[in-house]
């Protein structure tokens, strides 16, 4: 059995929540794309865990991987295995697996995206990790693979080649470039440490699924955010939709048996980039207190906005959604009037589906039905049935128009807080 997870909107869906919940289900579940610029929040027994690179499967017995398609910042990992440490939670070579050729994010990523962000005329709002750059690397040949820092001699043939090349990148957007001995000697120090971690993870998840195992692909960032598909420029730097986990953990299509979005009863956003229904008045503000908005990664306030129809459509589209998870469904509590955006107008036309270009869906008006909110507190509920009636209202609203089942109501961030439709 072979599930992905990806988020359907902008990121930040509750994704961590959603794969906690399945984890106990699963004998493996493995991180696809992108890197410490993820953060996935799991709240369980009264502690909440803010994960960056660590699968959100960590509190169950599943085995979890980071796969090749990854970008991994070592220093990143090693604090997240302290922090897990410290409540008790031991990750061992048997518990993770970080595939040979995960690519490692370098001192110097950081501060070529840190430069190069300061040099945008047209800011994407990166989260400063280094991401876009490890990335880079990876496609001009020049990474660094997470077997080199645990083998010295090859990790210092790597830098020979590669440190000059960098230096003068890194002068050239009018910065210094100064990896130390005691900077190569740390993640050298590290490399020998997650030795033992390493894997071939391809081989490991294919071999799980002859076997009969059932293994859990957790998405890391939003639809809307991928390299590809995504509101370029204010994306992410990998390929966040389904088909990418085949391609990221090497697994046959063939081999997918669900896919699973995860999507907010609203929508927020981080960084730059067009946000149709974007709020900036006191509904805004309601979403953004009452479901935590703020980023996991960077602090950032989110931005917030009504439910919008005409992403979620192309999302279903480039994943081939089989269900839905809907979380925080609780934070439009109190919010009598709703609003939902069924499509957008522009220039003059009215259509359901965004347009291709982002400086076209920049200039997108929102059509909007109103729908009746609730003012109740739901996040004690723990049945479809139990919701006042606007709220399953909604819920059937949004079913329909989406045309996919929602087999999960999230309403609240606590494990127990989510229910089956
Ligand atoms: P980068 O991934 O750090 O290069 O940032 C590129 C864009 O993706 C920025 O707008 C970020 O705010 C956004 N982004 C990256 N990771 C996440 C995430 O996990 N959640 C939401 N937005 C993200």
């Amino acid at each position: 059995m072979f599930t992905i997870i990806t988020g359907a909107q902008f990121g930040d869906e509750g994704k961590g929540k959603i794969v906690d919940m399945l984890a106990k289900e699963y004998d493996i579940v493995a991180r696809f794309q992108g890197g410490d610029n993820a953060g996935h929040t799991v709240v369980a027994e009264g502690k909440t865990y803010k994960l960056h690179l660590i699968p959100s499967g960590v509190l169950f017995d599943a085995r979890l991987l980071i796969g090749p398609g990854t970008v991994m910042n070592p220093k990143v990992l090693m604090l997240e295995i302290a922090m897990l440490r410290e409540n008790g939670i031991e990750i061992t070579s048997k518990k993770l697996g970080i595939d040979a050729k995960t690519s490692i994010i370098m001192p110097y990523h950081v501060a070529l995206d840190g430069l190069r962000e300061s040099k945008r005329a047209v800011k994407i709002g990166t989260t400063n990790r280094g991401i876009g750059f490890a990335y880079v690397d990876k496609v001009g040949r020049d990474e660094v693979q997470m077997a080199d820092i645990a083998d010295e001699k090859r990790f210092e043939k790597r830098l020979d080649e590669l440190l000059p090349q960098k230096e003068m990148a890194i002068k050239e957007l009018g910065g210094e470039m100064n990896i130390s001995r005691s900077e190569v000697d740390e993640y050298l120090k590290i490399g020998k440490q997650l030795k033992p971690y390493i894997t071939d993870v391809s081989r490991e998840i294919n071999h799980a699924l002859l076997q009969g195992k059932k293994v859990l692909a957790e998405g890391a960032q939003g639809t809307h955010l991928d390299i590809i598909h995504g509101t370029q420029k204010f994306v992410t730097s990998s390929s966040t939709v389904a088909g990418s986990a085949c391609a990221g953990l090497g697994v046959g299509p063939m081999k997918v048996n669900k896919v699973m979005g995860v999507i907010k009863a609203y929508i927020t956003r981080v960084g730059e980039g067009p946000l149709p229904t974007e709020l900036k008045n006191d509904v805004g503000e309601h979403l953004r207190e009452r479901g935590g908005e703020f980023g996991t990664t960077t602090g950032r306030p989110r931005r917030c906005g009504w439910f919008d129809l005409p992403i979620a459509r192309k999302s279903i589209d480039l994943n081939g959604y089989s269900s839905m998870a809907l979380t925080k469904l609780d934070v439009l509590g109190g919010l009598l009037n709703l609003r939902m955006c069924t499509g957008y107008e522009l220039d003059g036309k009215i259509r359901d589906y965004p347009p291709e270009l982002t400086e076209e869906l920049s200039r997108c008006k929102p059509v909007y039905t109103e729908v009746i909110g609730w003012s109740e507190d739901i996040s004690g509920i723990e049945s479809f049935d139990e919701l006042p009636g606007n709220a399953r209202k909604y819920v059937e609203l949004l079913e329909e128009l989406m045309k996919v089942n929602i087999e999960y109501i999230s309403v609240g961030p606590g494990r127990m807080q989510t229910f089956m439709k």
